[in-house]
């Protein structure tokens, strides 16, 4: 759809951000590294508070001198700004529960990812701003490339302009957390969320999939589990590849590769239409993520992802998943060579 609108520091006015108490519901991740960026841009440690249940996240706040809130009720009432930055799936619960009701009627609400917001989850009121400031980097990037004096790739966008400045306060809020300095890209909740989950619905599960029918077909056809797991990815290939594609271009990075490889894979990619796959992504995208079939599946099991043993979901998955050959040959091969890797 066109080119994006991407904003540089010179596009925010951290002036809007004076006298305004900014709160930031968790210091994990990106709780933690937005938090610090943001004091480091000059917001004074008075104007910032962390509104943090009573866990190892509050104390490592109140270890680097932020003033910490355990009591939700509490922080709510005096936030202008609340960065909701807990795990995106407790998101529902505590914020309509226990913020939801006591924010300011023009607060400002930041989210770091879309998802949320997208199927409407969270509920706001008409006067407020709700905006995405949505880093893509883990939160130890977000806070190292900023101690280092760069910025880091992220979205931004306004959702609900309820002041009539939501705009300004996402600019200046991704300014002080040291989003614009590379350049943070316009972008929408829909977007954020429709290519988070097609990666992770689509893209990665026929990558997982791809790997683990190449690694049967090669261990039938006489290959080690020692050569295989090397070859297929303990060796980083695969990781220096992809940097080598952020860093040259997707298919330029072939250029490092021999020729033999470069033929084979140019030719082996062309060659594959591509049609079934296109149909297969398709079907994901509109009628499992966009229908919000996968959001209401995924609200099912929420709560279960908390519990132990084989009653959670998750640990169910992972336990099939080591019947995959390609899993138990990798666990012989790390046992063989502990303390060698
Ligand atoms: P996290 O898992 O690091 O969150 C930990 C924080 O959440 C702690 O402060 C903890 O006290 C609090 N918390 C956990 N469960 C809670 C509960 N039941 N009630 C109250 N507080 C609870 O979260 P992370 O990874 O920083 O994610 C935060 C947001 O940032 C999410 O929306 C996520 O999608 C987004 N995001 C995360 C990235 C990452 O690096 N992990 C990258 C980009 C966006």
């Amino acid at each position: 759809m066109g080119q994006a609108k991407i904003y540089y520091d010179s596009d925010a006015d951290l002036g809007v951000l004076s006298n305004k108490k900014i709160v930031f519901l968790g210091f994990g991740n990106q709780g933690s590294a937005q938090a610090q960026n943001l004091r480091d841009s000059g917001i004074p440690n008075d104007q910032i508070l962390i509104a943090n249940r009573v866990d190892s996240y509050a104390e490592t706040a109140k270890a680097k001198g932020f003033h910490v809130e355990h009591d939700f009720a509490t922080a709510a009432e005096v936030a202008d700004v609340l960065f909701i930055l807990i795990p995106d799936q407790v998101q529902p619960r505590v914020f309509n529960e226990q913020f939801s009701p006591k924010l300011k009627s023009n607060a400002t609400i930041v989210v770091a990812s879309g998802y949320n917001v997208f199927f409407n989850l969270l509920k706001f009121q008409p006067g407020q701003d709700v905006v995405m400031v949505a880093p893509r980097m883990i939160g130890s990037s977000v806070r190292s490339l900023h101690e280092k004096g760069r910025g880091f790739p992220c979205f931004v966008s306004v959702e609900q302009n309820g002041t009539g400045k939501g705009l300004d306060a996402a600019l200046a809020l991704s300014c002080a957390i040291g989003a614009t300095k590379q350049g943070a890209i316009a972008s929408s909740v829909r977007e954020e969320t429709v290519m988070d989950l097609m990666a992770e619905q689509a893209l990665w599960p026929n990558i997982i999939m791809m790997f683990r029918e190449a690694f049967n077909v090669l261990k039938d056809a006489g290959c080690s589990d020692e050569a295989l797991c090397y070859e297929m990815w303990m060796s980083k290939e695969p990781a220096e590849i992809f940097e080598r594609a952020a860093d040259d271009g997707f298919v330029a990075q072939l250029k490092h590769h021999s020729t033999v490889s470069q033929y084979g894979q140019l030719s082996g990619s062309l060659k594959l239409e591509g049609g079934a796959m296109r149909e297969h992504f398709k079907d994901i995208l509109y009628n499992q993520i966009l229908s919000g079939k996968f959001c209401e599946a995924f609200s099912q099991i929420e709560d279960d992802l908390d519990k132990e043993g084989d009653t959670n979901p998750l640990n169910e998955l992972y336990k099939r998943s080591e019947e995959m050959e390609l899993v138990k040959a990798e666990k012989r091969v790390r046992a063989r060579l502990a303390g060698l890797l």
